[in-house]
C-alpha cells in the first residue's frame, strides 16, 4: 500500500484561493538553486550572517520597525505586544548584558524558561553576542537539565525563580557554569533571586540599548538542541547560522507565510520546532506571531484563534487528536473564519485528522516532516498541492530524499525502507556536541540516515512508516529509553529497568517501563506510585513512564543488553522473533 484509503483532498484553482500560494512546487523544484534564497537574506555589513539580524534587525531597520512581531498572552491572561523595533532594542540590551559578564563568541548560554517574551529576547541576545543558544524545555526535572548543562559546558543559565529552585541541587555539579541570570516576569515571584544570581531586570536596566552584532559567519554555531537516541544520554545537535535560509524558505513554502498573516506555532522553544518555526521562520518573513504561554485547553485554543484572528496555525498531531476528542461542537462556538492554512509536525498525522481539519475548518492539516538534526522542514504538503491524507508530502525544493535498504541502496518505488537525505541542505546540523563519532555514524554511502522508515509512491509522495530504532515518540517528544532506564535504576528499590513505547490513541506512544525489584522489596501499588513520583521529579512528567509493570527479570542478550524489542513484542502480543541471543536462565 502506498496510498491511504482516504480520497485525495483536491485544492481549488489558485484564482479561488483567499491568497495565492507562495510556492509553485513543480516549477520551483525543477530548477532550484539555494543561492537564490541566500540572495533574499540581508547579511551583515561585513558579509557575515546572523540569525537574530535576519529575524529581527533587518525588519527593525526598515519599514517594519513599528510592525508587531510578537503578540503575547500569558498563562494568567496577561497581554503584551512587541514591535520589531522593540524586539531589536531589547535583544540588543541582552547582548550587552552578556558582553558585560564576559561572554564571547562560541560560549554556550542556556535558557530554562516558560514561553514568556523574555525567553525570545534572551535567545536573540545570545545570537547577537555570537554565543550558542541552548533552549531547555521548562517542564524538565533536574536530571535532564544537569545532563545538558554539563555536556555543553554552559557558562550562563538564564532562568526564572520557580525553575531555579527546581534545580538547586544540581548547581554545585555544574563546574563550568559562571552565572545564573533570573528573570522575574512582572514580579511574579516574591523571592526571585539568591545573592549569587544576577537579576535580569537589573542587568537589562543597566545595559545600553544598542549593540553591534558580533560578526558571525554562516558557518558559525548558533543554536543547539539536545535530542534522544537509542543509546546513551541525549546528544546536542548543533546548528549554524546558515540554517536561517532554510527556515526562511520553508516558512514561505511549507507554511505559506504572507506578510499580513497572524501566525501561531504551538511548539515550545525547548524543542526544535519552537525555535525554527516559533521564532526564525515567521520573523525572518516579517510575520506577526502569537505566543501563548499556557498549555493545552481546547476551548482556550479556539478562543485564541478567534480573538487574535490567527490565519496560519502550525501544531502537532497529539494536539489535533485531543481537539478531535473534545468534539466539533466547541469550535462551532468560536469564529474560525480567519484561518487560512493549517500545518502539523512531529509525529505521524493520521489521515482521519487531516480529513477532520477539512470538515471542521474547511481545510486539511498539512503534514510535514523533519527532525532536530535537519533544522528545518525537509518534506511537506504545500498550499499549492493536493493532499493525500496520511502522507507527509514531497521534498522541499533543493532537497533530495531517498528510501534505501539496510545496505544503503535505493529500494523500488512503493517499498518500505530507511528514509535518507542527501547531505548538504543548508539547515543540516554540523555536529553532535562532544560526539563526532555518533555524528559520523549517521552518514552512510552518501546519505544522512534519519532513523525513520518510510516509502515513496509513484507520484513522489512520501509516507512515514515508523522509527527504525527504539526511540519513543510520545506526544511529539522523542524519549530515549536509556535515559528513562538510567533514572529508574537510581530508585533504591529498582534492580533493572527496560523501557518501551506502548501504542496510544492520543499520544501515539506512551512510555512504559518494565521493572524488576531488588531483594527485600515487594511489588505493591504504593511502590509503583513512589517510583512514578521519583521518575517524574527527576525527568519531568513528559518523559517519565506513564505505566510501570513489575516483572521478575528482564529478557537480556548473552552480552547483557536488555531486549526491548522482546518486551515490546510481548506487550503487543506479537511474535517474539529471533530470540537466539537470549540469555539462558
Ligand atoms: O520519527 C520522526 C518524527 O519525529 C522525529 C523527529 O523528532 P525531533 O527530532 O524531536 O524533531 C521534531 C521536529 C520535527 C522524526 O525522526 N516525525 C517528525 N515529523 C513527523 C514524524 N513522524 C511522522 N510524521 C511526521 N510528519
Amino acid at each position: 500500500m502506498t496510498t491511504s484509503s482516504f480520497p485525495t483532498i483536491q485544492k481549488p484553482d489558485i484564482k479561488e484561493m483567499k491568497v495565492a500560494p507562495n510556492l509553485d512546487y513543480d516549477k520551483v523544484r525543477g530548477n532550484f538553486d539555494w543561492n537564490e534564497m541566500y540572495g533574499e537574506l540581508d547579511w551583515l555589513p561585513g558579509g557575515g550572517l546572523n540569525m537574530a539580524y535576519e529575524a529581527i534587525d533587518r525588519h527593525a531597520n526598515g519599514r517594519n520597525r513599528d510592525k508587531l512581531a510578537m503578540i503575547w498572552e500569558g498563562k494568567n491572561g496577561e497581554k503584551e505586544q512587541y514591535t520589531f523595533g522593540q524586539m531589536k532594542q531589547l535583544s540588543d540590551r541582552f547582548a550587552n548584558v552578556l558582553k558585560s559578564i564576559g561572554i564571547e563568541k562560541g560560549d554556550r548560554v542556556f535558557v530554562f524558561m516558560d514561553r514568556v517574551p523574555e525567553l525570545y529576547i534572551t535567545i536573540f541576545g545570545i545570537l547577537k553576542a555570537g554565543a550558542i543558544a541552548g533552549p531547555l524545555f521548562s517542564a524538565f526535572g533536574p536530571e535532564p537539565v544537569k545532563d545538558r548543562l554539563q555536556d555543553s559546558g554552559a557558562k550562563v543559565l538564564v532562568t526564572q525563580p520557580d525553575l531555579r529552585r527546581k534545580i538547586t541541587e544540581i548547581i554545585p555539579e555544574l563546574f563550568e557554569l559562571q552565572h545564573i541570570i533570573v528573570v522575574n516576569k512582572d514580579n511574579r515571584d516574591p523571592e526571585p533571586i539568591l545573592s549569587s544570581d544576577l537579576s535580569y531586570e537589573e542587568e537589562m536596566a543597566k545595559a545600553p540599548p544598542n549593540f553591534d552584532i558580533v560578526e558571525t559567519s554562516q558557518y558559525d554555531y548558533s543554536i543547539m538542541h539536545y535530542t534522544s537516541g537509542t543509546t546513551g544520554k541525549p546528544k546536542g545537535a548543533v546548528h549554524r547560522h546558515q540554517a536561517v535560509v532554510q527556515q526562511y524558505a520553508t516558512g514561505k513554502w511549507a507554511l505559506d507565510l504572507h506578510e499580513d498573516d497572524i501566525y501561531w506555532c504551538t511548539a515550545d522553544p525547548g524543542w526544535v520546532t519552537g525555535t525554527s518555526y516559533g521564532m526564525l521562520a515567521p520573523w525572518t518573513n516579517g510575520v506577526t506571531q502569537l505566543i501563548y504561554e499556557g498549555g493545552f485547553r481546547a476551548s482556550k485554543w479556539y478562543e485564541l484563534i478567534q480573538d487574535y484572528k490567527v490565519t496560519v496555525w502550525y501544531t502537532a498531531p497529539t494536539a489535533i487528536r485531543m481537539l478531535m476528542k473534545a468534539g466539533e461542537n466547541i469550535p462551532r462556538r468560536y469564529d474560525m473564519s480567519s484561518l487560512r492554512f493549517l500545518a502539523s509536525v512531529g509525529e505521524p498525522l493520521n489521515p482521519e485528522a487531516v480529513v477532520w481539519g477539512q470538515e471542521v475548518f474547511g481545510m486539511p492539516f498539512h503534514d510535514n516532516w523533519w527532525q532536530t538534526e535537519t533544522g528545518a522542514i525537509l518534506c511537506a504538503n504545500y498550499a499549492c498541492m493536493d493532499v493525500r491524507p496520511g502522507s507527509m508530502g514531497k521534498p522541499i525544493p533543493g532537497v533530495e530524499l531517498g528510501i534505501v535498504d539496510d545496505d544503503f541502496n535505493p529500494v523500488p518505488v512503493g517499498e518500505d525502507g530507511n528514509l535518507a537525505v542527501r547531505p548538504g541542505w543548508p539547515s543540516m546540523y554540523h555536529t553532535y556536541w562532544n560526539n563526532t563519532e555518533m555524528y559520523n555514524s549517521k552518514f552512510k554511502k552518501g546519505w544522512y540516515m534519519t532513523g525513520d522508515n518510510a516509502r515513496v509512491d509513484k507520484d513522489g509522495y512520501f509516507w512515514f512508516v515508523g522509527r527504525a530504532d527504539d526511540v519513543i515518540n510520545t506526544a511529539g517528544h522523542l524519549v530515549g529509553p536509556f535515559e528513562v532506564e538510567s533514572a529508574l535504576i537510581e530508585h533504591p528499590a529498582v534492580a533493572e529497568a527496560g523501557v518501551i513505547g506502548k501504542p496510544d490513541p492520543i499520544a501515539m506512544e506512551i512510555v512504559k517501563a518494565f521493572v524488576s525489584l531488588k531483594d527485600g522489596y515487594e511489588a505493591t501499588d504504593e511502590l509503583r506510585r513512589d517510583i512514578t513520583r521519583f521518575s517524574r521529579e527527576k525527568l519531568s512528567s513528559a518523559v517519565a513512564p506513564r505505566e510501570i509493570e513489575f516483572i521478575d527479570s528482564l529478557p537480556k542478550t548473552r552480552s547483557g543488553k536488555i531486549m526491548r524489542r522482546l518486551l515490546k513484542a510481548r506487550e503487543l502480543g506479537l511474535p517474539e522473533g529471533d530470540t537466539s541471543t537470549l540469555e539462558e536462565d
